[in-house]
């Protein structure tokens, strides 16, 4: 087909208004053409039948056929760009939970309060409890911090790696080993400086002695040569399982190296808890391969958690515009990105057409338009047991908390828990059960608590 480059790159709201708006008027509000934002579908209500009717239209009642002129990548940014102006007509008609230290929020299956355990902090990227109640966090900016009995400690440990502490990069993940109890190991995950402006995702395990970290040993390091410039998408989410630790790693802006095994970047790894490659990983002995590779095609996973009572690993990935995804982590496979992918670009050009492809997993759901989706846990505590086995995702750019309710490996229904109190980077299930959030702008740590 003849589209030329210089109508490829046509962001789509140029594309919207000179193709469109005509018939379905400015802001979709309809006109001779039906009304888009309404969420009445005559030709039907999913992304599929939405983009046969561009393509083929329906010449009968006047809406022509859009095959011949655009290009399938073109018409998926179309239906991205109606999904958004959908949700935005939707928020503007519906009133959402605001949880703050004096009002109860109902929610569908419980009342909760907020309590906040500090506002002190910056960016608090992760969340971990010791045995003895004591929390653990990191914030981006490159400090670790301990609160003790419900209070912030005002020194930051001492004594932890540096850290490339610009744009999504610096200290990220923070967990503690499952037999932390005998072995006193906690893990840390960051934004490894490198050669010439570089950083990269690396991991090292250390002791927590008197406020001072020590003992520290490399878990995961890349040569400096695979390190790479730019401050986007490094991880880094760390989860332990059968004395392997599982770790995502973003594709650092290189959305190619997702599909090349032999970068470390835009996949899921696997190792021992030592940081020793498992002689059973998939690519291991396929020439120049990543031993420690688990899945690749990952865009920029930011949430990772095992599914209670299952060997299932979940995993929540950061899409581009559109197409943030839900996906369940099996060796081997291939996530798709950036050959498939729902979303379009962040400027509203198409990325591609293909949403599917053979040999590509699909998510269990996508995100369209993006929450800018961020963390996510399960929730295997007993405060509020009506949502036991559910999983709570956290937004950024949406500012939410959505509690997803999945029956046989399906999402069959989503929640918002809240909305607007700030970008959730963490979530984390307490010992105590309650649901502790990790807020930017203020940067706090707060906690949703029942209020029955
Ligand atoms: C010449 C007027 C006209 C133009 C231009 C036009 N449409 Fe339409 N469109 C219509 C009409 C009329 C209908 C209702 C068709 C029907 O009732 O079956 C429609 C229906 C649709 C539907 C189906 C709605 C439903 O309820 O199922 C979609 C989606 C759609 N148009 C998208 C677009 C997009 C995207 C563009 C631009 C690329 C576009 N249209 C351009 C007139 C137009």
């Amino acid at each position: 087909m003849g589209w030329s480059s210089a109508i490829q790159a046509k962001d789509v709201r140029q594309l919207y208004q000179e193709s469109c708006a005509a018939c379905h008027g400015e802001q979709m509000q309809g006109g001779l053409g039906s009304n888009l934002v309404d969420d009445l579908w005559k030709h039907g209500a999913d992304d599929e039948n939405i983009a046969r009717v561009i393509r083929d239209g329906a010449a009968e009642n006047g809406m022509p056929g859009f095959g011949s002129t655009l290009d399938p990548a073109q018409v998926r940014a179309l239906v991205v760009y109606i999904r958004e102006m959908g949700a935005q007509a939707e928020r503007s008609q519906r009133v959402f939970n605001q949880p703050s230290t004096t009002t109860v929020s109902r929610g569908e299956e419980h009342a909760f309060r907020l309590e906040v355990i500090t506002d002190q902090l910056e960016v608090p990227w992760s969340m971990a409890f010791l045995p003895n109640g004591n929390m653990l966090v990191t914030e981006r900016e490159g400090r670790l911090r301990v609160i003790e009995n419900g209070v912030l400690q005002a020194n930051p440990v001492t004594g932890t790696p540096e850290v490339w502490a610009k744009g999504q990069g610096g200290l990220l993940a923070v967990a503690v080993h499952p037999e932390y109890a005998t072995n006193g190991w906690i893990y840390l995950a960051y934004s490894d400086p490198g050669r010439d402006g570089t950083a990269m995702t690396a991991i090292v395990r250390g002791r927590l002695q008197n406020g001072k970290w020590t003992d520290q040993q490399d878990v995961f390091r890349v040569p400096a040569a695979l390190y790479k410039r730019g401050g986007v998408h490094f991880g880094c989410r760390l989860v332990f399982h059968d004395g392997y630790l599982y770790f995502t790693h973003g594709e650092r802006g290189s959305s190619e190296d997702a599909q090349n095994l032999t970068r470390p970047n835009g996949k899921v790894h696997r190792i021992h808890d030592d940081g020793r490659v498992p002689t059973d990983n998939p690519f291991v002995g396929q020439r120049g391969a990543f031993p420690t590779i688990w899945t690749y095609g990952n865009r920029n996973p930011q949430g990772l958690a095992l599914r209670p009572c299952t060997d299932e690993l979940w995993e929540t990935e950061h899409g581009p515009r559109g197409g943030d995804e839900l996906n369940v982590i099996r060796p081997g496979r291939n996530y798709g990105w950036p050959i498939i992918t729902y979303g379009m670009n962040y400027n509203g050009t198409p990325i591609t057409g293909l949403t599917a492809k053979e040999g590509m997993e699909q998510p269990v759901i996508h995100w369209t338009p993006s929450i800018a989706v961020g963390d996510m846990a399960f929730y295997d505590g007993t405060a509020f047991p009506r949502w036991a086995g559910n999983l709570l995702v956290t937004s950024l750019a949406a500012q939410e908390l959505r509690r997803l309710v999945i029956e046989d490996g399906h999402v069959t229904h989503q929640e918002i828990l809240f909305k607007g109190i700030g970008r959730v980077r963490s979530v984390t299930v307490g010992p105590d059960g309650f649901v502790y959030l990790g807020l930017e702008a203020p940067g706090r740590i707060v906690r949703l608590v029942p209020a029955e």
